[in-house]
């Protein structure tokens, strides 16, 4: 999207100098006062791996010892959050993930994969309104009728079978074992499921392993173990997907959704496929940064907001003060209404190449007006900016990311989308999604996440739903001494994924910030709808708060931020891996390399793994 050698667009068509000159002053205030600070990211030379889940890190760490690669690590981790992370990993909801490796005879291989779940073949446009058009409350939300045919099972199963290096079984073994065995309720678990009581309470599948205690959600320390589960897992490393989509769990899906009045069926998860798409690739500020493209639009909107950030010259700005808040504001208000455009990329109303077109980039870019917020009213979608102008043209998730020692690089994002799906758990599969609300399932109406989403990305059978997850991978090819440095990130948080990821690559590739720092750094985020800045405790300080609220910004202080995963590899070799301190999470090293490759009851390399788990310190 950047154009090498672009220039920042001048500011004086667009605001009086006068006005600029006392605005720059006002613009350029004290940064906010430092976050609370993180112990420094591990660092390590056999690798990384994080994700929401100390048991899932270490299945993926395991893995990494055991010879895998970043492949490899990043599935036995996924596959261990949907033992241990119940909340959000899964093997009944989808994902995204982006995989960077080395490419055989040199260079580099980009990849992604979408295993976002689809509409059953029965889902319709209405499905969720009632006679009057109106929502039908939580019909998207809460119960089988919410759920989208699930992803994951052959997404994790493709993804290993094109790039994994250790066989199959080896990588399922971990969560396998961990259902068998059991593994402990930590406060984290004991905490969200307590959270969710009402909503589980509601089928007595659910409760029946999570709210055992008469209601009650199983104390802290109590080990559970799920042979249902562990039995499906078994089936899985044995003969992969099948064992699954067309095997007894299905039927047990099928079963359980029809019993709780859904519409999905085993033929629904027999049919689904995973599919490998083009990654959108943009460059700025001396970095390439590939990001996931449709069906999510998390890489677009990254995309977006870097392209109009560079052209505005945000990186000269100072840190923390109020200019570069504003552009951030302005350039999320624009990326997230040309986002209305679009859905599945089989309808959508927009591709990645329009929105990321350099000319329709200047033309966005442009419109920021320096010294006053526009207001979202004002700002429409690409077509319909270009219809005005004459023109001939007519929102419960986790994120993981492993890196192993020959450079290979992972970053996934899977989810159930709302804390437990919707709710309903089938022993077989786990917990159901509630993917199904990504839809714009009443047109003109906010989603879960405040979320107005346009026709493109209306519900229709087989239709996969708008998302905004963002895993995203960054490397520096440039000359300098970060040649060769690469991030892989991603997070949680429904809308705020994208605005949440893309002020940590700024803090890291423009602020040259230390891993840690640059996730613990409190955030700011706008949508375009509600028409609001909100910034996290800590982000602005009062006076650059009362700036922006002069240029027309409703600042709303809030502490509902995204949470941001990352590894990185440094140009010497060395990995950092660091957990959102927000929570949960677990990040982790290997030391040393592991030696070349070992299969199944391979004798493990010595390790010394360093985990530093960060349990939700911060609501
Ligand atoms: O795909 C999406 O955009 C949402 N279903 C993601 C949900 C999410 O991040 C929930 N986490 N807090």
């Amino acid at each position: 999207m950047n154009r090498a050698g672009h220039r920042p667009r001048r500011l004086s068509a667009l605001a009086p100098a006068v006005a600029l000159a006392a605005l720059a002053a006002a613009l350029a205030l004290p940064p906010r006062p430092a976050a609370p600070a993180s112990p420094p990211a591990p660092r390590g030379t056999g690798g990384a791996v994080v994700s929401g889940d100390a048991y899932a890190t270490e299945a993926g760490l395991e893995t990494l010892a055991a010879g895998g690669n970043a492949v490899d690590a990043a599935v036995a981790t996924a596959l261990a959050l949907a033992v241990t992370f119940p909340e959000a990993g899964n093997l009944g909801g989808g994902g995204f993930a982006l995989v960077r490796l080395p490419a055989e005879g040199g260079g580099w291989e980009l990849a992604s994969l979408d295993f976002r779940e689809a509409a059953p073949a029965a889902a319709t446009r209405t499905m969720y309104l009632d006679d009057a058009g109106e929502p039908v409350p939580d019909a998207s939300l809460i119960g089988p009728l919410a759920a989208g045919v699930p992803g994951s099972p052959a997404g994790f199963h493709a993804l290993h079978a094109r790039h994994g290096r250790l066989p199959w079984p080896r990588v399922v073994e971990p969560a396998r074992r961990l259902a068998a065995s059991g593994f402990v309720v930590g406060p984290h678990l004991h905490r969200v499921l307590s959270g969710a009581r009402d909503r589980l309470a509601r089928f007595p599948e659910t409760a029946a392993v999570w709210l055992p205690e008469e209601g009650a959600p199983p104390p802290v320390g109590t080990r559970i173990a799920l042979p249902a589960l562990a039995a499906t897992l078994a089936a899985y490393a044995g003969s992969g997907p099948e064992a699954i989509v067309a095997g007894p769990p299905a039927a047990a899906v099928e079963a359980a959704s029809r019993r709780h009045g859904g519409v999905l069926t085993a033929a629904d998860l027999a049919a689904y496929e995973p599919a490998w798409r083009e990654p959108v690739v943009v460059g700025a500020y001396g970095w390439r940064i590939a990001g996931m493209g449709l069906p999510s639009s998390g890489g677009i909107v990254i995309g977006q907001t870097l392209g109009m950030l560079e052209r505005r010259g945000w990186a000269e700005l100072p840190r923390g003060g109020a200019g570069r808040a504003h552009l951030l504001a302005e350039a999320w208000r624009r990326a997230y209404a040309d986002r209305y455009l679009l859905g599945d990329p089989a309808t959508t109303g927009a591709t990645a190449a329009e929105l990321l077109d350099p000319a329709w980039l200047d033309a966005r870019a442009a419109s920021i007006d320096p010294a006053r917020a526009t207001t979202s009213r004002t700002v429409g979608d690409r077509a319909s900016e270009r219809a005005a102008a004459g023109a001939a043209e007519g929102t419960e998730t986790t994120h993981l990311s492993a890196a192993d020692a020959a450079g290979g690089i992972v970053a996934l994002t899977t989810t159930l989308n709302d804390l437990f799906g919707c709710a309903l758990w089938v022993d077989e599969i786990g917990f159901l999604n509630d993917e199904m609300d990504d839809f714009a399932t009443a047109p003109g109406r906010p989603n879960l996440y405040g979320l107005i989403q346009g026709e493109a990305n209306e519900v229709g059978p087989g239709k996969r739903m708008l998302s905004s997850m963002s895993p995203t991978i960054a490397w520096n090819d440039g000359p300098g001494e970060r040649s060769g440095e690469v991030v892989a990130l991603g997070g949680r948080g429904g809308s705020r994924i994208p605005t949440n990821a893309v002020q940590v690559l700024l803090h890291l590739i423009v602020d040259g910030e230390p891993l840690q720092a640059a996730l613990d750094r409190p955030r700011l985020h706008h949508q375009w709808f509600p028409d609001r800045l909100d910034a996290e405790p800590g982000a602005l300080a009062p006076e650059t708060a009362a700036v922006l609220e002069r240029l027309g910004h409703e600042v709303r202080v809030a502490g509902d931020a995204a949470k941001i995963h990352a590894v990185r590899r440094l140009p010497g070799g060395t990995f950092e891996a660091a957990a959102d301190p927000r929570g949960p999470g677990a990040a982790a090293v290997l030391e040393p390399a592991p030696s070349a490759c070992c299969g199944l009851g391979g004798a493990e390399p010595e390790r010394e793994p360093r985990v530093q788990s960060h349990p939700g310190a911060r609501p």
